[in-house]
């Protein structure tokens, strides 16, 4: 089994290495400290602690669960680790980054994209559990991710599994940006959990947004209807109720959030395809106006 490199220490990050090393991979972690890291993985079946030195390098098979506005600097930082036909796969909430990151690549490093709904938390700096199982979509995103389809799909089906494997991944962004440009904002605003979307008093503004987001993602050919929006966002309100989103949580603790890479993102492609989205508009002012940055 080849080695795989987690980059970072995030909640899902330790999720994939925890179940890379339960089935089996060789697997390490690249940090930007380079002092010795342990960390304890509970799970609803299992509870275990790992440990961490110096990886070693080049890199051939790197998992990159980190925020979308620190892929690129990641990347950059990556570059003179990675092996010649290294593979790469990106794993965040938004869109944009796939575009700034292809450039960078040499021609036989591959590019993968894999979108998730486990759920996973740091109870502290050292321990993560997994909260909620999910499952994954993967799909390559350049040429030479086909050179080596079998070893970081079955890696990935390790990590993140169930894994649905895309032959355009496109479509699968698409629908989670949607959910993430209706949830991640108001919830991030109101200061509430997802479940109080339910709540008719936010009936009208989801509906806005969501209509808002179907004219953009048409003139981006993406054939999305109301309907299919709709109930997608209506499933995941009711599958995670009780959660508070990613961006309520940064946003609360004072972190960077990733609204440049999910609202952001719905407004340049908007004008893009000159098109007005006033209900995105008003919630990007108004979360950025109260954000740390
Ligand atoms: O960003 C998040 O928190 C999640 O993607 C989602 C689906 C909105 C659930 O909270």
């Amino acid at each position: 089994m080849p080695l795989w490199t987690v980059v970072g220490q995030g909640a899902i990050g330790l999720l994939a290495t925890a179940r890379l090393h339960q089935a089996g991979y060789p697997v390490q972690l690249h940090r930007r400290s380079s002092a010795p890291f342990d960390f304890i993985f509970q799970s609803a079946d299992d509870a275990f602690s790992l440990s961490f030195h110096t990886p070693l390098t080049p890199y051939s098979f790197i998992l990159l669960p980190v925020k979308a506005y620190a892929v690129v600097d990641a990347v950059q930082q990556l570059l003179p680790l990675l092996a010649e036909n290294a593979q790469l796969v990106l794993s965040h909430n938004g869109m944009g980054t796939i575009e700034q990151v292809l450039p960078l690549l040499k021609p036989k490093q591959g590019l993968w994209f894999l979108s998730t709904s486990h759920g996973a938390f740091k109870a502290n700096q050292t321990t993560v559990i997994h909260s909620g199982k999910g499952q994954s979509v993967l799909g390559a995103l350049n040429q030479a991710a086909f050179a080596q389809q079998q070893s970081v799909e079955e890696a990935m089906q390790a990590a993140l599994g169930p894994l649905v494997v895309e032959g355009d991944i496109k479509p699968s962004l698409w629908l989670k940006l949607a959910v993430n440009a209706v949830i991640n904002p108001l919830t991030a605003l109101h200061q509430c959990k997802n479940g109080e979307l339910s709540r008719s008093h936010y009936t009208s503004a989801i509906t806005l947004l969501i209509e808002e987001f179907v004219r953009v993602a048409n003139a981006a050919g993406q054939d999305f209807s109301v309907e299919t929006i709709q109930n997608r966002v209506k499933q995941v309100i009711e599958q995670t109720a009780e959660n508070y989103s990613s961006m309520q949580q940064d946003f609360v603790k004072g972190r960077r959030t990733e609204l440049e890479y999910i609202t952001g993102f719905l407004l340049r492609q908007a004008e893009q395809h000159q098109l007005q989205l006033p209900a995105h508009q008003a919630l990007y002012q108004l979360l950025l106006q109260k954000s740390p940055r």
